[in-house]
């Protein structure tokens, strides 16, 4: 018998977390997100035999293709985009089960072709009439989308139909509201999962081991000692080829309103009671509620924002974003965005969150630092010599892993300090590979559960907090107000400032 199972090791674990037969359906199907994730994070789990043989895969989209041409770009998208192929009986049996359905968003007999198509697939596969249906079209047909398929009834089993919405969910508070309200008319709350993709990383999911199966460090997690906190996400790509989206979005609601808020969240939450989907979102949503900008009536003391101009990367010369092509000469879309936060409950009262995030930097790197305050009495006083204080960072990517800044003695007759790094690298420690995150979200979606998804509250709690940058930032400017930083340096000037006004400097990645 030909078996398809690569690692043998993962038996025992697959057989716990094995999800029902099931069909996926992703509108969108055409797109680059199902060719380079979805799919192959699909054709990865079936490779490691967390799902099993009967899952089926149905893309829609408007194009008109056949059920081959898809498999032929699923194929393309899994050989180039993932770790390959691998078997090609593996192939063959995964690729039996992509189907394609052409149809249009608004069109109430493109859903009815597709309903019909599902029975009849649930027959011949064995799928038992369960769905996931994955939204991964451009956020303006979410609506059209969700109402569709309450109509046409695809929604109406509470267990066996599930909702995957991608992100941006909303543009806004307002609209966060309002596209919560037509989910909430189409179906419940425990069938919908809100994606953020950064809740897959290993090392995000990580954090909540690291603090929460950890006993030395709860009580160090507080105000009584930490001085303050930094989220980086930095990328070095630029707008890439999404001027379309990106021109109507910004930094702050591409980023910042959802991979750095969770990261947020991740740090600053209490224990929950379990990791069971509704304490575990409960203590998130509490964090949010206590959360606002440090000083709301004086906008740019703790939020700035910018834009980036020409510059060099690798040695290469990139255009400004308003050289960018699809993006307005006369753009205001922010590409960077730092903002201070305070959460006034009593583990942080007083502690400053700073986060940042842009385009254009000079380096990919996301990390949290948690920095310590200083000794209270410092007894090697030295002219020469300045004492830093201890920074605990958790390396979100690449390199992956935590370390611990502290001090020491330097060998040698006098005493002199310096600082130095203990550190733990998945990658030496596990020969780690960081995954795509799609494979996770997708298999728990699968499963049924809904701990690493954004709970409706939630979201728009999100929006709540950063609505006063929304709001002075929508408003009409100047294009020669918003501050521009060189493509391959760090912040703006006035981003710099924002932290230097605390006595604080932001930690060089
Ligand atoms: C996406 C944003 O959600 O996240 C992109 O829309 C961004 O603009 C991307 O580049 C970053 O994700 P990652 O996993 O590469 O950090």
């Amino acid at each position: 018998m030909v078996t398809l199972l690569e690692n043998p090791l993962r038996v025992g674990l697959q057989q716990e977390r094995m999800p029902e037969p099931q069909i996926l359906v992703i509108f969108g199907a055409s797109g680059d997100l199902t060719q380079r994730k979805l799919v192959p994070a699909l054709y990865k789990l079936r490779r490691e035999r967390r799902i099993p043989p009967e899952t089926t895969i149905v893309g829609v989209a408007r194009r008109d293709w056949s059920h081959d041409y898809f498999r032929e770009q699923m194929r393309e998208g899994i050989e180039q985009f993932s770790d390959g192929l691998g078997r090609e009986e593996l192939w063959q049996e995964f690729s039996q089960g992509l189907f394609y359905c052409p149809g249009d968003i608004d069109n109430p007999e493109s859903y009815q072709k597709l309903k019909e198509l599902l029975s009849e697939l649930d027959g011949k596969r064995g799928t038992q009439g369960n769905r996931v249906f994955y939204l991964s079209v451009a956020p303006k047909f979410f609506p059209e989308a969700i109402q569709q398929l309450g109509e046409a009834g695809m929604l109406s089993d509470p267990v066996k139909h599930r909702l995957v919405i991608e992100k941006p969910f909303g543009r806004d508070l307002a609209s966060a509201r309002s596209l919560n309200r037509i989910v909430q008319k189409v179906c419940r709350e425990e069938q919908v999962y809100r994606i953020d993709h950064y809740l897959g990383k290993e090392t995000v999911q990580n954090l909540l081991v690291f603090r929460f199966a950890n006993a030395i460090f709860e009580p160090l997690w507080n105000r009584q000692f930490v001085d303050h906190v930094q989220i980086t996400v930095a990328e070095t790509v630029g707008v890439e080829d999404r001027a379309g989206y990106y021109e109507t979005a910004g930094a702050l609601r591409d980023m910042l309103q959802n991979h750095l808020m969770q990261l947020f969240c991740f740090t600053a939450m209490e224990p929950p009671n379990s990791l069971d989907a509704e304490s575990f979102r409960t203590e998130k949503v509490k964090v949010l509620q206590a959360t606002r900008l440090a000083d709301v009536q004086n906008l740019d003391l703790c939020a700035v924002r910018g834009q980036y101009s020409a510059g060099w990367m690798k040695g290469k010369k990139v255009p400004g974003y308003r050289e960018e092509p699809g993006v307005d000469p006369n753009s205001t879309t922010n590409t960077y965005v730092a903002m201070k936060f305070m959460i006034d409950n009593w583990r942080w009262n007083g502690v400053p969150f700073y986060l940042r995030t842009g385009k254009r930097l000079p380096k990919k790197v996301s990390e949290i630092s948690i920095h310590f305050r200083e000794v209270p009495n410092l007894i090697f006083q030295s002219a020469s010599q300045q004492m830093n204080t201890n920074i605990l960072a958790m390396r979100i990517q690449p390199n992956e892993g935590i370390s611990l800044r502290f001090e020491v003695k330097m060998p040698g007759p006098d005493l002199r300090t310096r600082s130095v790094d203990m550190d733990f690298s998945y990658g030496s420690t596990f020969g780690f590979a960081a995954s795509d995150a799609y494979d996770r979200l997708l298999l728990d979606c699968m499963m049924g559960d809904q701990t690493l998804f954004t709970r409706a509250d939630e979201v728009e709690l999100a929006w709540q907090v950063v609505t006063p940058a929304l709001a002075a930032w929508d408003a009409p400017a100047d294009p020669a107000s918003i501050p521009q930083y060189e493509a391959g340096t760090w912040e703006p000037a006035e981003a710099e400032a924002l932290i230097n006004r605390d006595g604080r400097h932001w930690r060089r990645l």
